[in-house]
């Protein structure tokens, strides 16, 4: 088996274990939020490929849904205010290997900004590490024993320390060489995002 089909195995592997268990929550007591497009009735996934229509409504500040587009994990956050403000200090930005999102191919051009979205309010991004394809780990919790005071709340990948921050951006000094992906997709409503499709004139919001 080549090593590209046994990266691919391991990348699949991983997403489906992270699929079956923590997906996130506000906090290290969080309760579980399960996996949207099995599990909640608000989520209407549609075949492998195809955009994903995904209901946001239920979503408090600091939680974290996960759909599947494309057999990839996508990650739905909704920042808390505190978060909206980290996420602008230049203490964070300083140790950041790319915080303005100058590698175009990670992101489409409109969410090219300080939060990597089109509303500071929700990140969208898939939630497979730049380094070799794990599964990053979400740990919203600020300054938490293992990664030091001066975690703000991030993604943290557990096969090689890769740290990533709440909009995805990714920390220097970490195997990771760039940010995470931010998909296509565009707001429908208010509570109503679809993941796979950049939208039309309305769909700056
Ligand atoms: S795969 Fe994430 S750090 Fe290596």
């Amino acid at each position: 088996m080549s090593n590209k089909t046994t990266n691919m195995d391991n990348t699949r592997r991983r997403f489906l274990v992270a699929a079956g268990t923590v997906v996130g929550g506000a906090g290290i007591a969080a309760a579980l939020i399960p996996f949207v497009s099995s599990m909640s009735p608000s989520a209407r996934a549609y075949s492998a490929g195809a955009s994903v229509e995904v209901d946001v409504s239920k979503l408090e500040p600091g939680q974290q849904i996960t759909v599947e587009w494309r057999s990839k994990p996508v990650w739905i956050l909704r920042r808390t205010e505190q978060v909206v403000d980290d996420l602008q200090s230049d203490k964070l930005r300083q140790n950041l290997r790319d915080p303005d999102s100058l590698v175009t191919s990670q992101q489409p051009d409109y969410v090219q900004n300080a939060f990597r979205s089109r509303k500071e309010e929700f990140l969208v991004t898939i939630g497979i590490c730049t380094h070799l394809g794990c599964i990053p780990t979400f740990r919203p919790d600020r300054a938490p024993e293992d990664l030091g005071p001066d975690w703000l709340g991030g993604y943290f990948c557990p096969c090689h320390g890769s740290r990533f921050d709440l909009a995805g951006r990714v920390f220097k000094n970490v195997p990771a060489p760039t940010n995470l992906v931010i998909p296509p997709y565009y707001f429908l409503s208010d509570n109503k995002i679809l993941i796979g499709e950049d939208g039309g004139i309305d769909s700056t919001s």
